[in-house]
């Protein structure tokens, strides 16, 4: 039995514990067809089958199961650099058959008894975190931490705390079907919802779901200030919509950091960024050395990764995660604190699931570097600001989006998106319930 399904044997048989107020486990309809599912309607869905596989199958369209569910027609969903993670087995805790994605946006089908906020026929987005909308956290809007929605015993155990529940992310938060599907269910639909107005169209509208609260999130939980320098790790979606706002936090200079070619596409949405490209560095430089380099001999004021621990860079940090040894790398966290000046900021967004070695604790305590995590992004807190910053052209998600594709195609979009073939940023996944693109959507790719 692979790791990830070993996982979530060791939790089945701990068991839950008792603080949920949302049925955990409902990673797929099939899985009860009575229960969870309206057999008489099919649906297509991307689901995991192993480490390293995933395939569109055929099942049940979800029904409601609880008086606060909302079942969504999805107009719209995509791929994110977190689903690579659960490709891989790195997130822990799924079970083959569960259904992916965490971002999507759709038009209410049908409600339960105890909804309020939506009706039949609302066009909404949903966040990628399921909140309760009532306990300590998400009285503050800090949603992605609602400690009611999770009862997962191992992730408490590992972090001393768990995260909210979230759509398609695997047992270990929960165990909710995703939306990469063409129906979806989202408990507490009164609060894990938000309408869109009919000036913001789904291919806008999706992205609140994550990547821009994400985004948004690493940007001023970390803290970036008028006229700072700030260092950005990974020039996928999120660390390109990291630039996006650090400039509108009035940043002075971004300097991007990758190997490929997604350099270029950040270069040519925004000019005033730089780029560091560490494949093509010389031998004897190093990131930090160049950082220091570019920025007065002293380096950036601030740093943030949007890449995540499961990407060694040298060998000796590949063969530790082989064997077990640790699970996430440390070299980029390591990199961010000896690059940024002293007293400099870093701030960890990219995904990182447990334990690392080599950390340069010497270099964070004497010259005073801040590292902050900044968590599971609380989308609650931020989405309502963010819509009006798309109504009134502050932001244009439209900029992160290379392709739209079709849900039949995601096996081969998971392929490309994680080879970074084809030039893909982020996509646009459409259904059989999808308008015709939008001003400013890419075309349509078949595969
Ligand atoms: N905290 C949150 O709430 C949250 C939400 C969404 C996504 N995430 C995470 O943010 C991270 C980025 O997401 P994405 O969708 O942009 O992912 P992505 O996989 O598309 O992009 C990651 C980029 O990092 C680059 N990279 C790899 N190794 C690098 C290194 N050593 N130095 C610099 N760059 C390197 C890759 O080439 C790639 O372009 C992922 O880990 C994702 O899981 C976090
Ligand atoms: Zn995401
Ligand atoms: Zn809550």
């Amino acid at each position: 039995m692979a790791m990830s399904q070993a996982a979530y044997a060791a939790e089945k048989a701990i068991g839950h514990d008792d603080n949920a107020v949302t049925s955990q486990d409902i990673t797929n309809p099939a899985l009860d067809r009575e229960r969870y599912g309206d057999s008489s309607v099919k649906m297509k869905a991307l689901a995991w089958m192993g480490k390293n596989t995933v395939k569109v199958v055929e099942c049940p369209k979800p029904k409601v199961v609880e008086e606060k569910d909302v079942i969504l027609k999805v107009t719209g969903s995509t791929v994110c650099g977190s689903d690579l993670h659960l490709l891989h087995g790195v997130v822990v805790q799924l079970q083959k058959g569960d259904i992916l994605g965490h971002e999507f946006c759709g038009v209410v089908d049908d409600v339960g008894s105890g909804v309020t906020n939506v009706k039949k026929g609302d066009r909404v987005v949903a966040s990628f975190q399921i909140a309760c909308g009532n306990c300590y956290f998400c009285k503050q809007k800090l949603s992605s931490q609602c400690e009611k929605t999770n009862s997962n015993t191992i992730e408490n155990a590992m972090y001393g705390g768990r995260t909210a529940g979230m759509f398609g992310y695997s047992h270990f938060t929960g165990g909710f079907a995703g939306g990469q599907a063409e129906y979806v269910r989202v408990p507490y639909g009164d609060v894990n919802l938000l309408k869109l107005p009919d000036d913001v169209p789904d291919e806008k509208g999706l992205y609140l779901s994550d990547v821009l609260a994400t985004s948004w999130n690493a940007v001023v939980d970390t803290g970036v200030n008028e006229g700072d320098v700030v260092a950005i790790w990974g020039a996928g979606p999120i660390g390109q919509m990291c630039v996006d706002f650090a400039f509108v936090q009035g940043a002075k200079r971004v300097i991007v950091i990758d190997s490929n070619w997604r350099l270029d596409y950040i270069k040519e949405k925004y000019p005033k960024a730089e780029t560091l490209d560490y494949s093509k560095l010389p031998r004897g430089e190093s990131v930090t050395s160049k950082l220091k380099e570019m920025v007065d001999g002293r380096g950036p004021d601030v740093a943030i990764e949007c890449v995540a621990g499961e990407y060694a860079k040298g060998w000796a940090h590949y063969f530790e995660i082989l064997l077990g040894f640790e699970t996430d790398t440390s070299e980029i966290v390591n990199e961010m604190i000896t690059s940024v000046r002293n007293f400099g900021r870093c701030g960890i967004t990219g995904v990182y699931v447990g334990f690392t070695n080599h950390f340069n604790i010497g270099s964070l305590m004497e010259r005073g570097i801040r590292l902050i995590g900044n968590g599971q992004a609380p989308v609650h807190l931020y989405w309502e600001n963010l819509l009006k910053m798309i109504q009134e052209g502050k932001i244009d998600p439209l900029k992160m989006v290379s392709h739209r594709v079709r849900i039949d195609d995601l096996e081969k979009v998971y392929e490309k998106f994680e080879k970074k073939e084809d030039g893909m940023q982020k996509v646009y996944v459409e259904t059989k319930f999808s308008a015709p693109p939008c001003t400013g959507s890419p075309g349509l790719t078949t595969y």
